[in-house]
């Protein structure tokens, strides 16, 4: 590791290049890149270090892919139906026992979907964070028996990963998180 006490140029890259696709190919991603991602994210901070509280479940499976996607169209403002994966081909959805009154599980997997839209940008492809498709899905006893979610886990959360239309290339961020120095 660089104890020179400066950031990578490499690291600072993917930093600065990371950004929310929404707008996949049909392309599937190289299994090679998939297992990096999920390993990634498995071996994310997790709170106490209890890694039994979350689960993953990837999802590639082209139908049930389908299924989902047709299940939960979102509609914009203006009416029209909008796909919720964005046309990606790979979701993975984060699962965690609870939640407990802290909420502490979301922290966890929220940990690890950073962990792999980082690792996602770094091999070049496009990633986000998918939350509000969550809420039509959670209704949906039939969808939800599809994913085969362990006994006793709760999806929390969810990520699209695949190949971005948009390059993926450093830019400006969206935004500042406000800071106070004391
Ligand atoms: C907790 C969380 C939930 C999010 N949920 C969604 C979502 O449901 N759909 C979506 O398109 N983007 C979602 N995003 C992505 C944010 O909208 C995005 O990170 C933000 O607009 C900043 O843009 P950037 O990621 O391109 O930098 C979510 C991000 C976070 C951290």
């Amino acid at each position: 590791m660089n104890k020179t006490g400066e950031m990578s140029e490499v690291f600072m890259n993917v930093i600065r290049s990371r950004c929310s696709t929404r707008a996949f190919t049909s392309e599937t991603v190289r299994e090679e890149d998939l297992e990096q991602i999920i390993e990634a994210g498995r071996t994310a901070p997790i709170a106490g270090a209890d890694y039994t509280m979350s689960h993953m479940t990837v999802l590639g499976d082209p139908e049930v892919l389908t299924r989902i996607r047709e299940g939960c169209m979102m509609k914009r403002k203006d009416g029209t139906l909008v796909d919720p994966l964005y046309g990606a081909q790979t979701i993975i959805f984060l699962s965690a026992t609870g939640p407990s009154e802290d909420c502490i599980e979301y922290c966890n997997v929220a940990c690890a979907i950073e962990n792999m839209s980082l690792a996602a940008t770094s091999l070049g492809l496009g990633s986000v964070y998918l939350w509000g498709f969550l809420k039509k899905l959670r209704k949906d006893p039939a969808l939800l028996e599809l994913l085969r979610i362990p006994e006793g886990y709760t999806i929390l959360s969810a990520f699209a990963v695949g190949y971005a239309k948009d390059p993926i290339e450093p830019h400006e961020p969206k935004g500042r998180i406000g800071v106070t120095y004391l």
